[in-house]
């Protein structure tokens, strides 16, 4: 069924039915009521694709994940009146509504974005009358069109013929991106950042799964990622290195190859690095623990002290990283990935693993990522370091460390990119207030005054954004400095809000 065929206003007695809320979800506000509906619809419409493909239409699998998916579109409709999913600059909505993407519904989302505009879809409505046969025979007729400069145009017939009448698919159209204002750029930054950096987890997650199964790592995808990441490391980090700073993803371990791969590139920026080198020092980053995968679990999650032999086994993930790496297609492009994985732990002073042959000089690239590695471990509580330091106190120990682990060109500029109290730092304040650093000051005198976003105490969620170089009306004092940084987990505070999209 086409727009014009339909008669928005003349309902249906199905319709009608269906546009009255149940109770139960009446309280529900309507925003955070389709955030959780959409999720839930955007699962099953994932799992009702993933079956389809592999099995017949009369499966009881398939039969279920059909039955969940038009029972998640008659929970939306019941609820708000329509149904429809759509794609607007790499998101996905409900009705009108972005669905919020995280590590955990990435694979989902994605893989729906994908799908879609593949075959030039933009959006779909469902209706209230549609049935689990209408469905089935959507995704069939959906996955059997191959990418193809007229695939919506076949979609559309096909559907006509299969006489598929409560489910609409909409074209792609692109759009131009406008940036009209300050406030909506940076809007579009924060998106954007949200956006890669769930990508990339993603991404590593498929890359680890990859090498399990023995398959060859695929570095287009990262390539690419790592190539925009550059984009906004040189307009406007702070969201990026936001990111970073949340350390309790279920999906640590892929999250922790792309913190170290943003910090890198800060550090790599800071270091007037030009854009392709930052591309190619992004990647190589990405991939410095790839070897781990070799390493049993029990060792590299292991919670207490490793004994002589695991360590010993824990320190092969460097040879294997490179023996990984090498079975690469475009080993030129893994080329400097491969120096990284093999030295990321030795030291500036040439201790550390695994032992320096004579003549072996530690390239740029690698004492960039040493630096960033050891900064994202110190402050997460994962594998054997059970209590994280607080981000000042990290940055003090790279210092300390300066030209015996680190370089000391390196760690100056490491310190000086991240600032006193780095982004995402949860801060005490002499005001008694509390707060997440969510930008650093760009002028240096003011490196110890970033901006501070205010967490309400009496809700305990974000409040005002203040700039610590105010000060009060005729008064030389500050209005507010930090008096010191404080553990996450002691603060309470749930830092997904400040940097990730909702
Ligand atoms: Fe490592
Ligand atoms: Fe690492």
């Amino acid at each position: 069924m086409t727009d014009g065929e339909r008669k928005p206003d003349a309902p249906s007695t199905a319709t009608q039915q269906a546009a009255r809320p149940q109770d139960d979800e009446k309280q529900l506000g309507g925003e955070s009521f389709i955030k959780e509906a959409g999720s839930a619809l955007i699962h099953s419409f994932f799992t009702a694709s993933k079956t389809i493909q592999l099995y017949e239409l009369n499966n009881e699998a398939v039969k279920r994940s059909l039955s969940e998916f038009v029972e998640a579109t008659k929970r939306i409709i019941r609820n708000e009146g329509k149904a429809s999913l759509r794609i607007s600059a790499e998101f996905l909505y409900i009705n009108d509504v972005r669905i919020p993407m995280d590590s955990q519904t990435a694979g989902p989302y994605l893989y729906l974005i994908e799908e879609m505009k593949k075959r030039g879809v933009e959006a779909f409505e469902f209706h209230p009358d549609l049935e689990v046969e209408e469905v089935g025979s959507f995704l069939k007729t959906f996955f059997e069109i191959d990418e193809a400069e007229d695939a919506f145009e076949e979609l559309q017939d096909r559907m006509r013929q299969s006489s598929i009448r409560n489910l609409d698919a909409m074209p792609w159209i692109e759009r131009e991106r406008r940036l009209t204002d300050a406030k909506q750029e940076r809007k579009d930054i924060r998106s954007e950042s949200n956006m890669i950096f769930f990508r990339t987890v993603h991404l590593m997650r498929g890359i680890l799964q990859a090498i399990e199964e023995k398959h060859v790592i695929q570095v287009k995808k990262a390539k690419r990622l790592t190539q925009q990441m550059t984009d906004i490391i040189q307009t406007d980090e702070s969201i990026l290195v936001g990111l970073t700073s949340i350390k309790d993803f279920d999906e640590y371990t892929y999250a922790h190859s792309v913190n170290v791969c943003i910090l890198s590139m800060l550090t790599g920026d800071r270091l007037k690095l030009y854009k392709q080198e930052l591309a190619r020092l992004g990647l190589a980053a990405l991939f410095h623990d790839i070897g781990k995968v070799h390493i049993p679990s029990s060792i590299v999650y292991s919670t207490t002290t490793l004994s002589e032999s695991d360590w010993e086994l824990m320190k092969y993930h460097t040879f294997f990283g490179v023996v990984e790496l090498a079975r690469v297609k475009a080993l030129n492009e893994i080329v400097d990935a491969m120096f990284v994985a093999l030295q990321h732990h030795v030291h500036y002073d040439m201790n550390g693993y695994p032992q320096k042959p004579e003549g072996w000089e530690l390239r740029l690239f690698t004492k960039i990522v040493t630096v960033a590695d050891y900064y994202d471990a110190m402050t997460s509580s994962r594998s054997y370091r059970k209590v994280p330091v607080t981000p000042d106190k990290a940055l003090r120990f790279i210092m300390e460390k300066s030209g015996k682990i680190f370089d000391p060109v390196i760690a100056k500029t490491f310190v000086q990119a991240m600032g006193i109290y780095p982004i995402g730092t949860v801060v005490e304040l002499d005001t008694g207030e509390r707060g997440v650093v969510v930008k650093q000051n760009p002028q240096s005198r003011y490196i110890h005054r970033p901006s501070v976003q205010i967490i309400d105490p009496g809700t305990e969620e974000k409040g005002p954004l203040v700039n610590l170089t105010e000060r009060a009306d005729g008064e030389c004092r500050y209005r507010r400095s930090i008096l010191r940084a404080l553990y996450d987990l002691d603060a309470g505070v749930d830092k997904h809000s400040y940097f990730i999209t909702e």
